[in-house]
C-alpha cells in the first residue's frame, strides 16, 4: 500500500509547480518505501533513494528561487526547515551507501511526517506571495 497519497485537502497548496512536485516527490517515496519493505535488492533501494533524494534537494531549490523572487519575508525559516531535512537524508544517504543502515519502515514514516507538517504549515503559507 502506498505510504502516501496526494490529494488537495491535506496537500495542496494553491501553487501549481509545488503541487505537481509534491505529486512526483510523492511517487518517488513510495517506490522507494514499496522497495524497502517489500525486500528488494540492496542496489535498487539505493538508486531508488538517490533518486528520491536529489528530487528533493532539486524541489526545495526550486521553492527557495520562488520564494527569492518574490522577496517573500518568510524565506529564511523555510530554507532552515529544508535544510534540516536534507541533513537527515544526506547522513542516511552516506550511512545507507557504507552498508550501516538499511532504508526501514521508520525511516519512511518520519519522511512521511515531515511531508505531512511540513507542506500544510511552511509550503501552503508561501501560496498568495508567489501567486502575486
Ligand atoms: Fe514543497
Ligand atoms: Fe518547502
Amino acid at each position: 500500500m502506498a505510504l502516501i497519497t496526494w490529494n488537495a485537502a491535506d496537500y495542496g497548496t494553491n501553487v501549481t509547480f509545488a503541487d505537481n512536485e509534491h505529486k512526483i516527490l510523492f511517487d518517488k517515496l513510495n517506490k522507494l518505501y514499496d522497495l524497502a519493505t517489500g525486500g528488494a535488492e540492496r542496489g535498487i533501494i539505493g538508486a531508488q533513494l538517490d533518486d528520491l533524494i536529489s528530487y528533493v534537494v532539486e524541489h526545495f531549490a526550486h521553492e527557495e528561487q520562488e520564494m527569492a523572487a518574490k522577496n517573500y519575508a518568510g524565506l529564511v525559516v523555510h530554507k532552515g526547515e529544508h535544510d534540516k531535512l536534507i541533513a537527515v537524508c544526506a547522513d542516511l544517504q552516506t550511512k545507507f551507501h557504507n552498508s550501516e543502515v538499511e532504508v526501514t519502515e521508520a525511516a519512511g514514516q518520519m519522511v512521511k511526517g515531515w511531508l505531512d507538517y511540513h507542506i500544510p504549515t511552511f509550503d501552503t503559507a508561501y501560496a498568495d506571495a508567489l501567486n502575486s
